[in-house]
């Protein structure tokens, strides 16, 4: 088994993870868990995003999150961006770091962005250019790399073939999610092969939703193919509001405490994201998703 030394985390909670709260979440909430999660350790924090408030109106005060947040220098904090108009938000709230999104199944990219994939690639063509412009880095998603709730099963091919596009045209890495979570281990490695003949390894990243409890072993068996970036929420928050029924992403307590376990360096503080987990948790009223979390609980109020 060849494992990567070392994995980069992409702590996704307070995007992914909040967009889905039944409740928009209070700017100081939202400040105090990414600064939280900042002290954690973590070098890319995505925090929030500038979509329209009426698709999620969870992301609506991103611009004031930005604005109050504490940027330490070498962090990476991104915000999803699907048009030029999100853009215009982005630059605005000084952003460093933008993700443009869009999927490997035409049903659902339009569901959750009202358009084609051909036309999200479209949309994507002023933000680059505004990008180059500014000085800003740019990531990529691709959704339904497995499945799509709508459209069934995704051919890796598809996937392959979305990623080239978007690395093509300029993203420094691009995300593969399994938006609903139901891949298992052999599907996620034959995607990741089919997006590794055109995309180099080191580009990838993996985003797994946790939804049949299958995200350690997707990220174990593509660890064992080369990956070694990976997107996690902390206590395991989260889902996609266009993607009926789909959980939240792996919890990065759950990761982290694999990779101790493998002997893999990741900079994060198991114990400090935790403590971030339990206070946002108790914000939103509500349990971790994430094992680990529960397991640490304990310890953590002695
Ligand atoms: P649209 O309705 O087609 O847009 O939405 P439009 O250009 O026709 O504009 C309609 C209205 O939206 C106008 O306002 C615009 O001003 C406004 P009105 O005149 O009606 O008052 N508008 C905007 N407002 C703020 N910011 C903007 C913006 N753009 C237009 N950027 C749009 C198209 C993409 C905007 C919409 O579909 C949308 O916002 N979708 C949200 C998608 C989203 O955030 N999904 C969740 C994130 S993706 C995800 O979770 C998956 C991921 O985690 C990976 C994985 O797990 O698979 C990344
Ligand atoms: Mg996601």
């Amino acid at each position: 088994m060849t494992l990567p030394r070392r994995v980069r985390l992409v702590e996704v909670g307070p995007r992914d993870g909040l967009q889905n709260e039944a409740r928009p979440v209070p700017v100081d909430a939202k400040v105090a868990l990414i600064d939280a999660l900042t002290a954690a350790g973590h070098a890319a924090v995505e925090a929030g995003s500038f979509v329209s408030p009426k698709w999620v109106p969870q992301m609506a005060n991103t611009d004031q999150v930005m604005a109050r947040i504490e940027r330490k220098p070498g962090v990476a904090y991104p915000v999803l961006v699907p048009n030029k108009q999100g853009m215009n938000g982005a630059v605005e709230a000084k952003c460093e770091e933008i993700a443009v999104f869009t999927a490997a199944s035409e049903a659902f990219c339009r569901k959750n962005t009202n358009c084609s994939i051909d036309e999200s690639f479209e949309r994507f063509a002023p933000v680059m250019e505004a990008a180059q412009k500014h000085g800003m880095r740019v990531r990529g998603y691709v959704s339904t790399v497995v499945a799509c709730p709508y459209d069934g099963k995704v051919a890796p091919a598809k996937v392959a073939e979305v990623s080239a596009r978007l690395f093509a045209m300029g993203c420094y890495e691009v995300s593969l999610g399994d938006t609903i979570g139901v891949g298992t281990p052999a599907e996620c490695v034959a995607m990741i092969e089919a997006v590794a003949e055109k995309v180099p390894r080191e580009k990838i990243a993996g985003h797994f939703h946790d939804t049949y409890g299958q995200s350690l072993a997707n990220i174990l068996a593509v660890m064992e193919r080369g990956i070694a970036v990976f997107d996690t929420a902390v206590a395991g928050l989260g889902g996609c509001p266009y993607a009926k029924g789909a959980s939240g992403n792996v919890g990065t307590e759950d990761v982290v405490y694999m990779l101790n376990g493998l002997g893999i360096e990741h900079g994060v503080d198991l114990d400090a994201v935790a403590r971030a987990g339990r206070d946002i948790c108790a914000a939103l009223g509500r349990e971790p998703a994430s094992k680990v979390a529960q397991a640490l609980k304990a310890k953590l109020a002695a």
